[in-house]
């Protein structure tokens, strides 16, 4: 892990080249970018992105996310991006101060966030999985880490403020895991309006189907059950896929001390999440 730009990044997928080079990314108005922090559910959210665009259900369904969906940040790629198609579909984890670009441009920006309770304990398991990642001695170690922001792109909190803050001077649409979870054909025909795209019946069934957790954690081409960047006797990347299992995971210590912090870092933002705390 190295400091990079003020937050802590897995080598080796970034660099400080890599870094320069999101920061300085040329945004079209025709493009689209997914914004969220690990474990929000993004592989989740660019499977579901890509096959709104391309509707090839058999291709988009053989070919990883991250390759349809690349990083912005992430190096290894080496994407010819000025030749990629538009409209251009990319992700980033990092936080909207590094897109300063992005204010004068157009690019609809799909922000997802989900439950930080919840991100908290699947970055937890996702540590025991990714084998790039550090080990920790107990989640109470995680636990804390983590609301120190000292993990892995940072601060949850900083992330999530840093997007809320220009949210509303962007071209942008917010979507929580827990709404997709709970009305997943609804937040999908409410994307699809966002990106002015026109859904027949029939593809929205193909994408709820081919989005669903079953289908994406037993295809093969998805769920990285041959990467060797993950230790496949050590979890699964398609672990629960649920909203509220931070419940099995918190002490009632851990749960009031994480409200605490909660309220200290959101407290004052206008804005009202649609997952429970409690
Ligand atoms: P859990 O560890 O809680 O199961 P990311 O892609 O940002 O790393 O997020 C991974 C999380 O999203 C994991 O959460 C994963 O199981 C969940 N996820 C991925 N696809 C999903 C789907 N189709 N339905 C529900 N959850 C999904």
């Amino acid at each position: 892990m190295e400091v990079l730009g003020g937050i802590i990044l897995p080598l080796p997928f970034y660099s400080k080249e890599s870094l320069h080079f999101a920061r300085t990314f040329k945004f079209q108005d025709t493009d689209i970018l997914l914004v969220s922090y690990p474990k929000s559910g993004t592989t989740w959210m660019q499977h579901i992105l890509s096959l709104m665009l391309n509707k090839d259900f058999q291709n988009q369904n053989s070919m990883p996310t991250y390759i349809r969906v690349p990083f912005v940040e992430v190096s290894s790629f080496k994407i010819e991006w000025d030749k990629m198609p538009a409209p251009r579909l990319f992700a980033s984890h990092l936080p909207a101060n590094f897109f300063i670009n992005l204010k004068n441009s157009k690019t609809r920006v799909v922000f997802l966030v989900r439950n930080p309770k919840d991100v908290l304990v699947s970055y937890y398991h996702y540590h025991k999985f990714a084998k790039f990642l550090p080990n920790f001695n107990s989640f109470d170690d995680f636990f804390h880490q983590f609301v120190e922001g000292k993990v892995n792109y940072g601060s949850w909190f900083n992330h999530t403020k840093s997007w809320l803050d220009v949210y509303h001077e962007l071209n942008s649409f917010l979507i929580t895991y827990e709404d997709l979870f709970q009305e997943p054909r609804q937040v999908i025909q409410n994307l699809a309006n966002f990106l002015g795209l026109k859904l027949e019946p029939n593809d929205l069934e193909n994408i709820l189907h081919c989005s669903s957790f079953s289908y994406m954690s037993q295809n093969y081409s998805l769920n990285y059950s041959s990467s060797k960047f993950f230790d496949q006797s050590n979890g699964k990347f398609f672990r629960k896929g649920v909203t509220g299992n931070w419940k099995e995971h918190f002490s009632q210590e851990q749960n009031d001390e994480f409200n605490n912090i909660y309220q200290e870092e959101l407290g004052d933002v206008n804005f009202k999440f649609d997952w429970s705390l409690n």
